[in-house]
């Protein structure tokens, strides 16, 4: 049976902005890597304003996290914010939820009901997952967007609703478009600002960072304990391929702190799965090229990545004797590090740090 829970996956706490402490995006949207420096530039500028947005990025990478920040550094702040998962409800009940409904509309609405657009109304609904959201819904969204009058089902009456919406997918929109899945104008009408979550093996040198601060979560909720990662499991923990992004990581942490039995987070804990690069070893070289082709330069490029990660990772982060086991100079094994936005762990007996 389908519950109310399941469907409204959060409607947070109005947000109190308070000069006093950092803003709440650097608060919650971690990070330094160059991407996510230059994605919370976005955020904040984008929290300026009302325009539509549509976040993309794989599962786990933040895109709730960058939904909320955006909501949490905008003037709708003291107003809700409203997170509908669309794959999450029948497709049948979706309208309903999202835009109310009248007694009598349907079998089972024995009393009208205010939707979620309406619980949202001054605030923000972030629609997740809208590529699960079936046309005919999509049809009935898209007018909302272009004048802001909702019509709950069985009704007569519209009402004007003041919400900003932010909606965000894992897959590929574009191409649910060309296969007529998702509607080309409703894409267009919600990516007036576009925003991509780069995946976690993409910023790799955030992931030291990440780890401090969900054990500093953990210090919070467990006071008098404290841990220590060891240099060695850190090395894995950053070489590894992180397919559930940012969620892998903090459950990953959580699972450590519960397995670790002093203090001390090292390789033995790790599952086997994650220690010496894990399953970065599989190789994603497709085995045809299919209609659409491959990215060569893309996946070139991941292929460096993970080369100079497997080769950081034997060597304990050691540059110089990375380089040489892939047959590199110095200086380009540095080029590269750079481009790929790898920033190996410091390594005690380095001599090169170019
Ligand atoms: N940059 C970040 N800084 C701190 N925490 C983060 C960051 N990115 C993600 N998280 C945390 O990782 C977890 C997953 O993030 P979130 O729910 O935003 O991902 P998502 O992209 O919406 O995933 P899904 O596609 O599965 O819905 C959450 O616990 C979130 O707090
Ligand atoms: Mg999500």
């Amino acid at each position: 049976m389908y519950s109310a829970g399941d469907i409204l996956t959060a409607v947070s706490e109005p947000h109190r902005a308070d000069a006093a402490f950092r803003s709440p995006v650097e608060r919650s949207l971690i990070g330094d890597h160059p991407t996510i420096v230059k994605l919370r530039a976005l955020v904040d500028r984008v929290a300026a304003t009302d325009a539509t947005v549509l976040i993309t990025g794989e599962s786990g990478s933040g895109k709730e996290v960058v939904a909320h920040a955006i909501h949490s550094l905008s003037a709708r702040n003291r107003r809700n914010f409203v997170a509908v998962n669309c794959a999450a409800i029948p497709h049948e009940l979706l309208e309903s939820e999202m835009f109310g409904h009248e007694r009598g509309a349907f079998t089972g609405a024995s009393t009208p009901r205010h939707g979620l657009f309406a619980t949202a109304d001054g605030g923000t609904i972030f629609l997740d997952e809208i590529g699960e959201m079936p046309l005919q819904l999509q049809a009935k969204l898209l007018r909302v967007l272009e004048d802001g009058i909702v019509r709950p089902v069985g009704s007569d009456r519209s009402t004007r609703i003041d919400a900003r919406v932010i909606a965000a997918s894992n897959n590929d929109l574009v191409a649910a478009v060309k296969r007529n899945a998702f509607r080309e104008d409703l894409f267009y009408r919600l990516q007036v600002v576009p925003i991509v979550i780069p995946p976690l093996r993409e910023r790799r040198s955030d992931i030291p960072l990440l780890v401090e601060y969900f054990l500093d979560r953990m210090r919070e909720r467990l006071p008098g304990r404290d841990w220590t990662v060891t240099r060695e499991a850190m090395v894995n923990l950053w070489s590894y391929d992180w397919p559930g992004n940012v969620r892998e990581l903090v459950n990953m942490v959580e699972r450590l702190v519960i397995m670790c039995e002093d203090s001390i987070i090292d390789i033995e804990l790790l599952p086997s799965n994650l220690v010496n690069g894990g399953r970065m070893a599989e190789a994603r070289i497709p085995a045809t090229l299919g209609e659409n082709g491959v990215n060569l330069n893309l996946l070139v490029r991941e292929l460096e990545g993970r080369m100079i990660n497997q080769a950081l990772t034997q060597t304990s982060g050691n540059k110089q004797a990375a380089a040489k086991l892939l047959g590199l100079k110095r200086t380009t094994f540095a080029a590269k590090l750079r481009r790929c936005g790898v920033i190996a762990p410091s390594a005690s007996n380095e001599a090169d740090d170019s």
